[in-house]
């Protein structure tokens, strides 16, 4: 893992930064201050800047920390009994414009409409009633690694989480693709259509708002969910090794994959894959004040299991989706500079 601590010197000089860009907006959600993200993310400081650049272009870890940005637990109040409690007057809005601006430098930040209501900052919290539910608000049961968003051909480069609390220091885990050993693995019938990975469980209707307030949103939103429930309904088949066969990037979500059909050598080839990321996984407990940025294509992530407390002072992360190519789903978006696909 690539990591990079912000000083404090680096802190005392980010704090007007952010608080000037605080001042101008009233929410993270606001589309202007997203498209100005990339230009005033060149005020970051510039030892942090060629970090992030060296991490996106020349790849040279799956993943890659910054630390040491100040948190003060105290301003930021109790954490939200669920995400839509969260986002008008955020408590943490200064936290989330530099981890708004660290994602610009990667590329374009992006949401659904069919997750989290289509907010492009979203929230990592335990949610109650979710405790033994595949999704990333569970806790009691362990959320199984996964690609992010392994089914859309939209996905993001790199997944993004923030830590604001993790008092327990509940683990995310990792797998670096670079950790596997490829020779093990049957690479050639991995690179092959025959894998039929469904919509993950964050995209189902169940989980979003019945209403956005908004008739041409869910509108569109309706769409978006007719359309993921047919990939559900008639599965496309997919490669889930891509790229280059030496260092293959990865796409898979194992829970939300329905293995029946599958040819012998295709289904073994993957059984062969899920060995070689379990026995690499490694655990990574971020402090308050931790950014880490994943690379969607080289690792794959997932989280151990923890017991909620539900008082306000649960683990709280805040989640950013990048794509390096926003035209690569110009199909999906109602504007070139829309950021949300349905
Ligand atoms: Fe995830």
């Amino acid at each position: 893992m690539e990591e990079l601590a912000l000083s404090p010197e680096e802190n005392a000089a980010l704090g007007p930064v952010l608080a000037e860009i605080a001042k101008e907006h009233d929410t993270i959600e606001d589309a202007g201050l997203i498209r100005r993200a990339p230009l005033h993310a060149r005020r970051l400081p510039v030892r942090l800047l060629e970090f992030l650049e060296d991490f996106r272009l020349r790849e040279p870890s799956a993943l890659c920390l910054v630390s040491g940005l100040a948190v003060d637990e105290e301003e930021l109040g109790p954490t939200p009994a669920h995400w839509r409690d969260s986002q008008y007057g955020s408590p943490a809005f200064r936290h989330e414009i530099f981890f708004l601006l660290c994602a610009s430098v990667l590329g374009d930040v992006f949401g659904w409409a069919t997750q989290q209501d289509g907010r492009i900052m979203h929230d990592v919290l335990p949610i109650r009633g979710h405790e033994n539910y595949e999704i990333g608000s569970n806790s009691l049961q362990h959320l199984s690694w996964h690609t992010e968003d392994a089914f859309h051909p939209c996905r993001g480069d790199y997944v993004a989480l923030m830590c604001l609390k993790n008092p327990d220091l509940v683990e995310t885990v990792v797998c670096d693709g670079a950790d596997i050993d490829w020779s093990e693995v049957d690479v050639a019938a991995l690179f092959e259509p025959e894998f039929t990975q469904m919509p993950d469980n964050s995209h189902r209707p169940e989980n979003a708002s019945e209403s956005t307030g908004d008739p041409v949103v869910d509108r569109l939103r309706a769409r978006s969910f007719s359309l993921i429930q047919s990939w559900n309904d008639d599965p496309v088949k997919r490669p889930v090794l891509f790229g280059d066969a030496e260092d293959p990037y990865l796409t898979l979500d194992p829970y939300h994959m329905r293995t029946e059909g599958w040819p012998d050598r295709a289904a073994a080839a993957f059984r062969g894959l899920c060995e070689q990321i379990e026995a690499n996984l490694r655990g990574v407990a971020l402090r308050p004040g931790d950014t880490v940025f994943l690379d969607n294509f080289r690792a794959v992530h997932g989280r151990k299991s923890f017991r909620a407390r539900y008082d306000g002072s649960d683990r709280w992360l805040k989640r950013l989706n990048v794509t390096r190519n926003l035209r690569g789903s110009r199909a999906w978006r109602p504007a070139p500079d829309a950021r949300v696909i349905y």
